[in-house]
């Protein structure tokens, strides 16, 4: 498969489980999953998780991240550090549509210890069927990334 249908999947310790379940309904929708775990119940700092899904979707090798931590805040924090990164943390629907249509984002963020299964799966279904409008937001993503430097 090529990049443009594959994503990258990270947690930390505090998202294991929901991480699978998301795999398991990414796979289901057709897309490839690089799963890159981590896959034991150890404590992991999540920086450096969110930060390795980033980089593959930098780089051009996943069209999508989609990472989790507890809260889906410290590893949304750390993968927005990496260049090239839009990425945000969501709990609704309506926002991972927005942040598709609106903020052309690359990355989403859910919080494991926030969120049940079947709305972080809703989420990610809202989130993956959305397309970015262009337009007037076209200028203003821009305006993001060139706080980037
Ligand atoms: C881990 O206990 C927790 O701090 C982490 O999963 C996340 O919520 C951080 O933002």
């Amino acid at each position: 498969m090529t990049a443009d249908k594959r994503i990258v999947l990270s947690s930390d310790h505090a998202a294991i489980q929901l991480r699978q379940a998301v795999a398991a309904h990414i796979a289901a929708l057709g897309w490839e999953v690089v799963d890159i775990g981590p896959t034991t119940p150890e404590s992991t700092p999540y920086p450096k998780h969110g930060e390795a899904a980033a980089r593959l979707v930098a780089s051009g090798d996943c069209r999508f991240g989609v990472i989790l931590c507890g809260t889906g805040q410290g590893i949304m924090m750390a993968a927005n550090k990496v260049k090239g990164i839009r990425c945000g943390v969501c709990s609704d629907t309506f926002s991972a549509r927005m942040i598709r249509q609106h903020n052309d984002a690359n990355m989403l963020s859910i919080g494991a210890r926030v969120v049940g299964e079947g709305l972080a799966l809703d989420i990610l279904d809202a989130f993956l069927t959305a397309q970015f409008e262009g337009g007037r937001h076209g200028p203003r993503v821009d305006m993001i990334m060139a706080l980037e430097g």
